[in-house]
């Protein structure tokens, strides 16, 4: 093995930058050449590749985004197309890949080591909805900006005895809006797998009012991409009480910005052990971290698995808020 291809699809997450740069200087330093593919499988159909220098990945680690940029490109479920991207692969004299995203990236490595291009898939999302890891690159990043725009809309809701739902990004996933809920002391939260009822919630914020606290803060998870959950829930919490509330809906800013020391250390720990796996003659695997330790998995296994949130948060979130 001599040339190892790197590339990011699907959404794009804060510390993919740090992902490609430790492959990138693990195989350069193994005495390996790299390269990059932008664009993601549509790059690499493309033939959009370049070779990277030790040099170009300086001052990269603490960059949002990624610079390979990304795409979400389904045409490479067909083997058309994944037969044009490995005419690319040869062009370039690349055998080996690493890819960087979620769920759909995944299905693209596996057909490439299929093909006998070893490839391993890092999870690079901030949804945290990959199973066999406890955390996926970009998550920390994304929490701290989630709760970090609660904290600042606390301060309206508190100035103006107003309630707000704030919805935050995770697509099916519920980690965001669990995590930010107890991280921001938030009166309820709403996500997938997680019952609700309406009035329920509008009664604990009438209770809160008549013991003294006369606002609130409800994370709502979107559970579908864009969707209108906050906006939809306030419609229906007005039915049940004379509530001054606003619907938040945080978006995109979640994906990016500067990522946190906890989500670079993360993804230069995961890129290097691809590297390593690769360099072992291994391929079709996912990394993860698991108990605090970087681990590979069979990519088939990820398939027959579904990522499990901590669910004792949704409890946490409702016992400790007022
Ligand atoms: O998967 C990351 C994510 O940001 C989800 O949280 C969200 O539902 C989706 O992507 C939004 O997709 P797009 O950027 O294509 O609108």
């Amino acid at each position: 093995m001599k040339r190892i291809g790197i590339l990011t699809s699907g959404g794009d997450a804060p510390a993919m930058n740090a992902a490609i740069r430790a492959v990138a200087r693990k195989a350069i330093s193994s005495g390996l050449e790299a390269y990059g593919i932008n664009y993601g499988f549509a790059g690499l159909v493309a033939g959009d590749i370049h070779k990277f220098e030790a040099a170009d990945l300086d001052d990269s680690i603490d960059e949002g985004g990624t610079m390979l940029y990304s795409a979400r490109y389904p045409e490479f479920a067909q083997v058309e197309g994944q037969l044009k991207g490995i005419e690319q692969l040869k062009k370039f004299g690349i055998d080996a890949l690493v890819v960087i995203g979620g769920d759909g990236s995944y299905h693209g490595a596996l057909r490439l080591t299929e093909h006998g291009y070893n490839t391993i898939g890092l999870p690079g999302t901030i949804d945290n909805d990959i199973p066999y890891t406890d955390f996926t690159i970009g998550f920390d990043t994304a929490l701290n900006t989630a709760v970090d725009a609660i904290d600042k809309i606390r301060d309206t809701a508190k100035s103006h005895q107003r309630v707000f739902a704030v919805q935050v990004m995770g697509r099916f996933a519920a980690d965001i809006a669990l995590w930010a809920g107890v991280a921001s002391g938030a009166d309820a939260v709403i996500a997938p797998g997680f019952d609700y009822n309406v009035e329920e919630i509008a009664n604990k914020l009438k209770a809160n009012r008549a013991k003294g606290k006369d606002y609130g803060v409800i994370v709502i998870a979107e559970g579908d991409a864009n969707s209108d959950a906050a906006p939809e829930f306030i419609e229906q919490l007005k039915k049940y009480g004379d509530f001054d509330a606003r619907a938040t809906v945080l978006g995109h800013v979640q994906r990016g910005g500067v990522p946190t020391a906890r989500d670079r250390v993360l993804a230069s720990k995961m890129g290097a052990y691809a590297v390593e796996l690769l360099l072992e003659g291994k391929g079709g695997l996912a990394v993860g971290i698991l108990d605090n330790k970087v681990q590979a998995h069979d990519i088939t296994d990820l398939f027959n698995a579904k990522h499990q949130p901590d669910s004792s948060l949704h409890q946490l979130a409702d016992d400790l808020s007022f």
